[in-house]
Order: C-alpha cells, then structure tokens, then sequence
C-alpha cells in the first residue's frame, strides 16, 4: 500500500504542469494540486526538519526568519517555547502552501507569526536582526541558491544562527546516486549543488553538522542530504 501511494504521489507531482511567469507562480503550480497532502508527505521525502528545528537555540524575545516556510509545520516541534519569540516571520511564495501556514497559525493562535507573501532574496525587513534564520529544503528551489545564502547572513545579528536541511549530492557519493539524485529533483524544481556544504562551512562557524541519506524504492538509489547549523562570526571574526 504505501509502495503504491508513494508510487502514485509521484506520477501526480511529475505530470503536474510547473509553468508561470514568475517563480511564484511557478512554486504554486508545482505545490497547488497536492497542497493537501504536503504536509502527511514530508517525514518520508524530506527527513532532518524536526532534528534542525528542536536543536536550534530560541533566544527570548528573539527574530526568527524561516526562508520558504511552506505550510508552516516546522514550527510545530518548537512547541510552547515557539510563543517565548518576539516575532517569527515565514516568507512563502507559493499561495496554496501559505493558505494552509496560514489555517495553522490561526488555529494555533500564534500571535507573534507574521506569513510574509514574498521571496527570500527581497525580504529585508530583519535586517541585522534575526537571531535564527531557517531553510528547510528551500536553499536548493532558490535560484540563485547563493545569493540566498548571502541574504541569510545579511539577515542574521553577528553571533545569530542559520540552520539548513536540504539534499545533497557531492563528489564522496558515487557517480550515480549523484546523477539519479540531481536527475530526479530537478523534477521537483530542485537543484541541490555540491557547492551549498563547503559555502555555509566557509561563512557560517559550524555547531552542528550531520549528513545522511534517504532509502528509495530503487535499490541502489538514495537520496543523501544533511542538516547544518552554524553561526555567523561577530564582526571582529569576519572573514
Ligand atoms: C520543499 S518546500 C519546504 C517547505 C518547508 N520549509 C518545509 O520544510 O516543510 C520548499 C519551499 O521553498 C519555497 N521557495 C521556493 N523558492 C523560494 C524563494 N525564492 N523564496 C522563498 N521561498 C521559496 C517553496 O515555495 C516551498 O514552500
């Protein structure tokens, strides 16, 4: 049953027409038909989100800025110190993933959550402000992935924290986990690229880091991705 439904879930999503004239719309086109069922798929597909969040630090009174918040579920393993925040903002391109952040937010009464229809590359309303800033399986659907990176950092107070869980595929696995892999996220409007570790290593002081991989029905073919949290040096430590 559950080859059959995972089976079935991915036809859906390759067939589903991904077209529009900004990367909003495309990112609504690729979520809108399965909207629903997002947040039941994604302990399966994309593991290590409930890891990042639960170990990263929540300052009192704190800025959090989740880059491609999705339905918002992530914060759910914050639990009650989610409300000890000053202001968690979500930025969501995709109307049909907001519209569910939105439902939850609302159901879970959080006050200081503001869900930011937006793009990651223009949200500058926390500038030198936010003491943790997330991407869960964002960094690899942002193109350019690193001028994301350069607006985290740009985000993030000196001594904040940036955490990142995303797939991965670099020159230590073999030549065709990294072929399938790359092949079948680009289906997604994924693009994972080797150069995402050494560039958060390079910017970001690292606290925690742990790479794995994730079975597939395919023998042979995992998926490998890893979870990063690492801090941005204080100003006399800046590269
Ligand atoms: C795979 S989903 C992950 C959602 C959520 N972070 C989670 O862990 O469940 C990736 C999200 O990144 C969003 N995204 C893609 N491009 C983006 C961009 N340029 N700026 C902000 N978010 C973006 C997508 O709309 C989508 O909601």
């Amino acid at each position: 049953m559950h080859f059959v439904n995972t089976f079935t879930g991915i036809c859906k999503y390759c067939v589903t027409p991904k077209n529009g004239l900004t990367h909003a719309q495309r990112m609504d086109a690729l979520y809108r038909d399965r909207a629903g069922d997002f947040d039941a798929t994604r302990d399966r597909f994309q593991p290590g989100r409930k890891e990042l969040f639960e170990m990263l630090p929540i300052r009192e009174g704190g800025v959090w800025v989740d880059l491609g918040a999705g339905t918002a579920a992530n914060f759910e393993f914050l639990g009650d110190r989610l409300s000890t925040l000053a202001k968690v903002y979500l930025i969501e391109p995709a109307a049909s993933l907001r519209a569910i952040a939105y439902e939850r937010i609302t159901r879970l009464g959080w006050r200081n959550a503001e869900l930011i229809d937006g793009d990651a590359l223009s949200f500058d309303s926390a500038i030198g402000a936010a003491d943790v800033v997330t991407m869960s399986y964002s960094l690899a659907m942002i193109v350019p992935w690193l001028a994301a990176l350069e607006q985290a950092e740009r985000l993030l107070r000196p001594g904040g924290v940036i955490g990142v869980v995303e797939y991965h595929a670099s020159s230590k696995h073999s030549w065709l986990t990294r072929r399938l892999s790359i092949w079948c996220h680009q289906l997604w409007e994924v693009f994972p690229d080797p150069e995402h570790l050494p560039c958060l290593h390079t910017r970001f002081a690292v606290q925690h880091f742990r790479e794995s991989a994730i079975p597939t029905l395919i023998p042979g073919l995992q998926f490998p991705y890893f979870v990063f949290i690492g801090t941005k040096p204080l100003e006399e430590q800046s590269r």
